[in-house]
């Protein structure tokens, strides 16, 4: 793929690419927009360095997007639920996405894109990883991939106790979808099981679920499919989550990480071979 407006360097052969070249804070010319947007979907994480983000700049570079998606239950900043507050620092007991996950893939229609734009970094530590999970399915044997294919699985958010006196934004939400999603802009397959929030496959038994699960659970985590990205301070992270998940390293307790996430909604997952249509779901 060869790109006019801007540059783009994979930092894997399997996932993620920094894109340089533009200034996220303009309006994105439709020419530039296709090229980040094309960028986007071959990488499927993208990164962006000093990238100097109001809220403002940063709701209106998610919403050349899509329409913008609430998190459940997480603080927000600037009493705009749309500006989701990720932050950790000495008096923290937890962090956002600590375990691999895809983002709040519990709701009905799973957000598909997130922006995550970092303001303030630890001196040292804080990286994201993220899993390619088209390679993830594509690893499979055949004989696997039949098996799941017209599979679904449960996605059940619970954010008790996670966020002290902050109240929700709405009721935890849970979902059925598919095991082996198609991605309605490439075709392609991806895994969409993540041990943050799939609980059941229920066309399993109990206890088969529990151990095809947990199969598949260190199945994702694979060196072979991962980057790790390296964050400075005004970096961006925009990632695919259809066909990514995603996990932040808590090594720098008791040091602050701040920012701000810009979270873009998405369709229902979709698998012509699983259980019936979405609509029947
Ligand atoms: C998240 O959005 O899951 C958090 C990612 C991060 O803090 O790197």
């Amino acid at each position: 793929m060869s790109y006019e407006h801007i540059r783009v360097e994979p930092l894997t052969p399997t996932i993620g690419a920094t894109v340089e070249g533009v200034d996220l804070r303009e309006p994105l010319p439709d020419a530039v927009f296709a090229e980040i947007e094309q960028a986007w979907l071959s990488h499927l994480v993208i990164f962006f360095r000093d990238q100097h983000l109001s809220p403002e700049q940063h709701l209106g570079l998610g919403r050349r997007f899509g329409e913008l998606h609430v998190h459940p239950a997480a603080p927000y900043a600037h009493d705009n639920p749309e500006l989701m507050v990720i932050h950790a620092d000495a008096d923290s007991h937890r962090i956002n996405g600590e375990g691999w996950h895809s983002d709040v893939s519990a709701d009905i229609e799973p957000p598909m894109a997130s922006i995550l734009h970092l303001h303030q970094v630890p001196s040292r530590g804080g990286d994201t990883c993220w899993s390619n999970m088209y390679a993830a399915y594509e690893a499979l044997s055949p004989a696997m991939q039949a098996l799941l294919d017209p599979m679904t699985a449960q996605h059940v958010a619970d954010y008790t106790g996670n966020y002290g006196d902050h109240a929700p934004q709405r009721e935890s939400p849970r979902a059925v979808h598919p095991v082996v999603r198609v991605h309605p802009a490439t075709g392609r397959k991806a895994l969409y099981v993540n041990a943050g929030f799939t609980k059941r496959i229920v066309d399993l038994s109990r206890e088969e679920s529990r151990a095809m699960l947990a199969f598949l659970f260190e199945h994702v985590k694979d060196i072979n499919f991962q980057c790790r990205f390296e964050w400075q301070a005004d970096s961006i992270a925009m990632w695919d989550n259809r066909c990514t998940q995603h996990m932040a390293v808590w090594d720098y307790f008791p040091e602050t990480r701040s920012g701000i996430r810009v979270t873009i909604k998405g369709d229902r997952p979709f698998n012509p071979e699983a259980g019936g249509s979405p609509a029947e779901r």
